[in-house]
Parts: structure tokens; sequence; C-alpha cells
């Protein structure tokens, strides 16, 4: 019902040889089935390279931030027109690295979901409890007050396009991962809170976990009832281990 989606965010890693592997190593993959979403998501400065080296394999290019707004003096920012002119499909908007590295708050992210939705871009809406409010039994007031900050300002007609990912903080680039319970009690969590929008959104939202995702954990995540793929951050930037999780999730 719902196609898993598997994303690498490279963050502020990479370069032209390494998209040049990627492709490489793509169009060798026979990915099994085309029930998978595939994305791969660079810095800003690689996505037209990415585009072209991934011509011909099922994987499409994503952008790890934009700006809210459509054009002007807002010097250093790209727009989500600028994204869709070069063949970007999604966005990730609320990223904890975000949040708190650039100070981007709920509205910065509400504004940048709105933007990316005009342009026919699909947000990745990223919500996530620090270490600090997993001990203090925070969790779900935390990830799911993130949720409603960008659903409330959304149509109907707009949170239909959105994808959220849970990426605990404490399991970003830590290699201590979220058990898949763990894991599944906050999708679980997000996916009642959808209901109260709608059941049908409810039904059909992607809903992506994050956080020291790899190989070796990447099934029995991913087999969790309401966990519909991954964002990756470190092992999305070796081919090989990249292209297991993918065909972990197909
Ligand atoms: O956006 C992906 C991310 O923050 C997870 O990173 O390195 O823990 O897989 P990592």
């Amino acid at each position: 019902m719902r196609i898993p989606l598997i994303a690498g965010n490279w963050k502020m890693n990479g370069s032209l040889a390494l998209i040049e592997d990627f492709g490489n190593a793509f169009s060798r993959t026979s990915f099994l089935s085309n029930a998978i979403d595939i994305a791969v998501i660079p810095p800003f400065l690689y996505l037209a390279n990415a585009d072209e080296a991934f011509e011909g394999t099922p994987v499409q290019i994503g952008a790890q931030t934009l700006y809210g707004e459509a054009s002007g003096a807002f010097t250093g920012a790209v727009s989500a027109s600028m994204l869709k002119e070069f063949g970007v499909h999604y966005v990730l908007v609320g990223h904890s690295e975000r949040r708190t590295l650039f100070k981007e708050d709920d509205a910065a992210i509400l504004a940048q979901a709105r933007a990316a939705i005009d342009e026919g871009i699909v947000p990745i809406l990223c919500v996530g409890e620090t270490l600090e409010e997993r001990d203090e039994n925070r969790f779900d007031d935390v990830v799911l007050g993130q949720l409603d900050a960008v659903m409330k300002g959304l149509s109907e007609e707009q949170r239909r396009q959105l994808v959220v990912a849970y990426e605990p903080v404490w399991a970003i680039g830590t290699g201590r991962t979220a058990t898949p319970e763990q894991a599944q009690e906050v999708h679980a969590s997000l996916r009642a809170r959808l209901r109260h929008y709608d059941e049908n959104l409810a039904d059909n939202m992607r809903l992506l976990y994050g956080g020291s995702m790899k190989p070796a954990n990447a099934q029995e995540l991913l087999s969790q009832a309401d966990i519909d793929g991954g964002l990756i951050g470190g092992a999305s930037l070796k081919p090989d281990d990249f292209i297991a999780i993918c065909h972990a999730a197909g």
C-alpha cells in the first residue's frame, strides 16, 4: 500500500568522484522490483551532476534544504523553483542539524514545506527528540509537536504530499540505533496523530526512520509495521551499503 522510500542524506560530504561512483554502481545494479523509491540527497552543488549520473536508473535526487520564499534578496539561499529546474524530486525540511546549527524554527520549516509543495517537490519533514527529551519521557510530545507545527499550516491537499522521517537526535551519526521496538513505537504514535487529521492520509503517508541505519539493521527496522523506509546518513556514502539497504527495503 505504501511504497518504501530509501533516501541517502549525504550532508556536507561527497565529491564529483563519489557521484560518479554512485552513478556507476546504480547502473550496474538491477533493482529487482520497482516497488521502491530511491533518492540521493547530495549538497546543492552536485545536484546537476547527480541527475546526469543517475539517468537511466530509478534513483531520484533530493536537496538538503531550501528557503521558504519564492525569490529576492536572500543571500546564499536557494528557492524551490530553482530546485525544480534542476530535477529535484524531494527536499529535507526540519532536519535536526538545520534546527540546531542553523536555528530554523517551526515557522521557517512550515514555509519551506509550503514552498516545496507549491513547486511539486516532496518535502521530507524530519522530526526527532534529543537524548534529554527521551530520558525525560517527553519524546512523544516533542515529535508530535514538530509534526503538528507543519500539518496545521497545510491544507488537506498539501498534507498529502508530505513524507515524514523520524530521526531520534541521539541516534544520528552515533552508531546507537533506536531498537526496532523503540522506532516502531514512535512511528505508531505519529500515524495515530495523523488519524486526527484524516484516516486516509494516515494510511498512505510514508514514515521513514533515520539514525544509524545500516545494512546490518535495515531489514529489522524496515519490517516494522509503521516504518516505510529509511533516511540514511553515514551508510549512504558507500555505494555497496546504500544499495544493500535498498535491497532490504525492496
Ligand atoms: O538524515 C540522516 C541522518 O541524520 C541519519 O544519519 O549517519 O545516523 O545514518 P546517520
